[in-house]
Parts: C-alpha cells; sequence; structure tokens
C-alpha cells in the first residue's frame, strides 16, 4: 500500500513531555500534517519549558492545551482520548513514563492518557544511564504489558554530552515507525485489546542426571507465530516457552521461559485466574524420570532402566478448572488415528477448540516453517486448511478464537 495513504485522514494525538528532545515535536507534527493525519496536541507545562505552545498550535493549526483547568474552563480529557486513532507520547521523559506507569495523573497529558481508548505509543527519551535504571526498564515493560507500543530508542549524542542509548527517534523515524505499525494499532483491528492471552510453546526438557534429559523435537515456531498474531490482534500475551533457542521481540508478548512440565504447569497455573483465552502448543512430556540423579550416571551393565512418571497434564487440569468466560484451545500431535485422538482430547479436557495436526503430513508438525492444521470446535464444526506457513496458520487459529468469542 502507498504509504502516504496510511496517514491520510488519521486523526493523532500527540503527547509531548518535558525534555529537550520536545523541539523534534515541532517537526514531528510538520511531517505528520504533510502525510495528511490530523494532528492534535497536548503538552506537560514541563514541555513547554522547551518549546512553545504557540509554535506547536501553529503547526498543528490546532489549539495546544496544557492544564486540566484554566480560570474560566475545563478541558475534557476524556472527549480527546476518545477524539484519536493514536495517542503518540515524543517525547516521553522518564518522568512521564513513570507516572503512566503508576496511573498517576497530575497534568492535562496524564488525564488524557489514562481515558484514552486509543492505542497508544510512545518514543522515549532520556539521558543513558536514566534509560538503564531499573525502576525505568520496569516501568517501561509495565507500559508495554498495558498494550502499548514503544517506538525504538536511538543511540548518539545525549543532551548531556554523553554519547549513548537514550536519544528520542527522530521525527522521520517516527513517522515511518508508525506508517509501518499504525494499521496494527488501530481500534478496528484490535479485536482481543485488553484480553490477557496464555500461549505454552516449544519442548519441556525431564532431567535424567545433570548430564542428559528426556524431551522432543519442538522447536517453539508454532507457539511463537500464535503469540505473535494474538498480540497483533491487541492482547497481552504470557509466553510460557520451553528450551529452544527460538525467541519473539514482539512488543506485545512477555516471554516466560520455563524448562520442565512441572515448570510450565506452575507458570500456566499462577497466571491462569487473570487469563481469558489459553491456547496450548507446547509438546510437553508425558513422563520424567521418576528420580533424578545428582551426579553422572556412570555406563555400566549393558541396560540401563529409568523409571518414569507421568507429568502434570496442564491443559486437562486448565479444562478441569475452566471459568465460563474462559476459552480453553489445545493441540493434538499424532502419527495415526488424528481425528479420533483430537476429539477425545477436545471432550476429555473440557476444550473450546483443538488444533489437529499429523507428523504423517510432509512439512506439518515439528519444526518446519509450516504446518498443516485442521480445527474441531466444541461446537462440531471442522474446519480443514492446506500446508501454509505457521505465521498463516497462526492466523487462521486467531480467526477462528476471535469468531468462538462471538459464538
Ligand atoms: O514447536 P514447533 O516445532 O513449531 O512444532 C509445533 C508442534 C508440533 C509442537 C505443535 O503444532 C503441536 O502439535 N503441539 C502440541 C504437541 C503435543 O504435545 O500434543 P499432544 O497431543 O501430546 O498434547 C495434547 C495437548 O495437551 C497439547 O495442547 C499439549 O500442549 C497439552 N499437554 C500435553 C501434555 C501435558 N503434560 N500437558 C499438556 O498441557
Amino acid at each position: 500500500m502507498d504509504a502516504i495513504k496510511m496517514l491520510q485522514g488519521k486523526k493523532i494525538l500527540l503527547g509531548v513531555s518535558g525534555s529537550i528532545a520536545a523541539y523534534k515535536a515541532a517537526t514531528l507534527i510538520r511531517l505528520l500534517v504533510k502525510e495528511g493525519a490530523e494532528v492534535k496536541v497536548i503538552m506537560t507545562p514541563a514541555a513547554a519549558d522547551f518549546i512553545t505552545p504557540l509554535t506547536l498550535a501553529t503547526l498543528s493549526r490546532n489549539e495546544v492545551p496544557m492544564n486540566i483547568s484554566d480560570h474560566s474552563s475545563w478541558n475534557n480529557h476524556v472527549v480527546l482520548g476518545r477524539w484519536a486513532d493514536v495517542m503518540v507520547i515524543a517525547p516521553a521523559s522518564a518522568n512521564t513514563i513513570a507516572k503512566m506507569a503508576q496511573g498517576l495523573c497530575d497534568n492535562l497529558l496524564l488525564a488524557v492518557y489514562l481515558s484514552a481508548t486509543c492505542p497508544v505509543i510512545f518514543a522515549p527519551a532520556m539521558d543513558e544511564d536514566m534509560w538503564h535504571h531499573p525502576a525505568t526498564r520496569g516501568n517501561v515493560d509495565k507500559l508495554i504489558s498495558y498494550g502499548h507500543q514503544q517506538i525504538p530508542i536511538a543511540s548518539g549524542e545525549l543532551a548531556s554530552g554523553l554519547f549513548g542509548e537514550g536519544r528520542m527517534a527522530e521525527p522521520e523515524q517516527i513517522v515511518a515507525w508508525l506508517q509501518q505499525h499504525l494499521p496494527k494499532a488501530s481500534n478496528n483491528n484490535k479485536p482481543l485489546r485488553g484480553k490477557t492471552v496464555i500461549v505454552t510453546a516449544g519442548p519441556t526438557i525431564e532431567h535424567i542426571d545433570p548430564v542428559r534429559y528426556i524431551s522432543n523435537h519442538s522447536s517453539g515456531k508454532m507457539g511463537i507465530a500464535i503469540a505473535e498474531a494474538l498480540a497483533d490482534a491487541g492482547a497481552n500475551v504470557q509466553l510460557v516457552l520451553g528450551p529452544t533457542s527460538q525467541q519473539t521481540t514482539h512488543n506485545g508478548v512477555t516471554t516466560i521461559r520455563v524448562q520442565t512440565a512441572q515448570e510450565m504447569f506452575d507458570q500456566v497455573t499462577a497466571r491462569y485466574p487473570n487469563a481469558a483465552i489459553v491456547v496450548a502448543a507446547a509438546a510437553v512430556a508425558d513422563y520424567r524420570p521418576a528420580n533424578v540423579a545428582d551426579k553422572k550416571i556412570k555406563k555400566g551393565e549393558a541396560q540401563l532402566h529409568i523409571d518414569l512418571e507421568k507429568t502434570p497434564d496442564i491443559l486437562r487440569s486448565l479444562g478441569d478448572q475452566k471459568g465460563p468466560q474462559q476459552l480453553l484451545i489445545g493441540f493434538s500431535l499424532e502419527t495415526n488415528n488424528e481425528k479420533e485422538y483430537a476429539l477425545k482430547k477436545l471432550r476429555e479436557k473440557h476444550l473450546d477448540m483443538i488444533v489437529m495436526n499429523s507428523l504423517a503430513d510432509a512439512g506439518a508438525g515439528f519444526n518446519y516453517d509450516t504446518n498443516k492444521v485442521t480445527l474441531f470446535d466444541k461446537n462440531g464444526k471442522e474446519t480443514s486448511f492446506p500446508l501454509k506457513s505457521k505465521q498463516a496458520v497462526a492466523q487462521d487459529i486467531v480467526s477462528a478464537i476471535i469468531e468462538l468469542q462471538h459464538a
């Protein structure tokens, strides 16, 4: 699609907070207006120390309010937040990020942010040491966990004279970022906005001794693709991921790394009460050694017997506790009698939908970049898809989940 069309007619609410980078807001507004966007600006009182409201009002062709109330009037923060297709906070200072994370509301910008129903995007700007401080890291993580998106921070010369990370992205980069991400960030394309979703992915490993373990061939690719597709649909995704070199940098996905089935069980169970949807794509080991040797088992007799015990069945346990508003999606991986086994799991684990894939299908299952699935839902609906990329399969699964939500 033509890049210019991406921002044409978009209502962009620009929040400018107190940072030397506030001077870049002038160029940013000019570029956004040139791209056809309608821009309204609000600024914090601290931002006015760096650039005048008059400059930003002239460029945006709109008034620039700063305070919740003036002597004779009250600025309606709810209306501004609802007017916008997107709220962009640029520059977002360490102070404003901290207040957003905590839900503080001592100026108009924060009041609008707290009441905004549109997607929120922030472009941090601060000194490098402030950016790396654990408090700032935690605050940024919190904003991302709220479903907000962060425009990558730049490196270079800082206002302090030091060189390092902390510069706000250049206005041209912010515009390019919005052109690329805004269609995804628009409210209409975010049917899972506000929902917390747990996704399990990857293998588990079950230790035999400090050197050896039992595992399987899962790469985590399928589950990660689902986590990203759910995050694109607006969900706050908690990805509980077994040992794999695969990873995601998607802003809407928080990754919790685990090794064993028991650890995956514990992490998923702790998050379950707050989850609207769970998608279990992990290949969880069904058995683990009953005893884990604390020293390496030495080579001895010709045969070695290891007693195995069952691991907890995570999905079954979730199915047993499922609340009326929760959706539970499982996977079924078999080599034969695929449909029969898949329907048995759908029934016995109290699932809303099961995704069947088979190792008998070329290009499907472990580690491939492709998969071939059939979806069975609890209402008897069966949908088969051809071999596709795991990203495209993930889209199909997310569409089916959204449909189930409204069924
Ligand atoms: O990771 P990739 O390389 O991309 O490969 C993707 C995949 C093949 C691993 C994936 O598409 C898949 O099929 N995942 C489920 C594999 C599996 O363990 O299937 P199952 O039929 O054995 O288990 C049924 C369901 O119960 C699954 O949702 C599984 O996550 C869950 N389960 C199983 C055992 C257990 N102890 N706890 C569970 O929650």
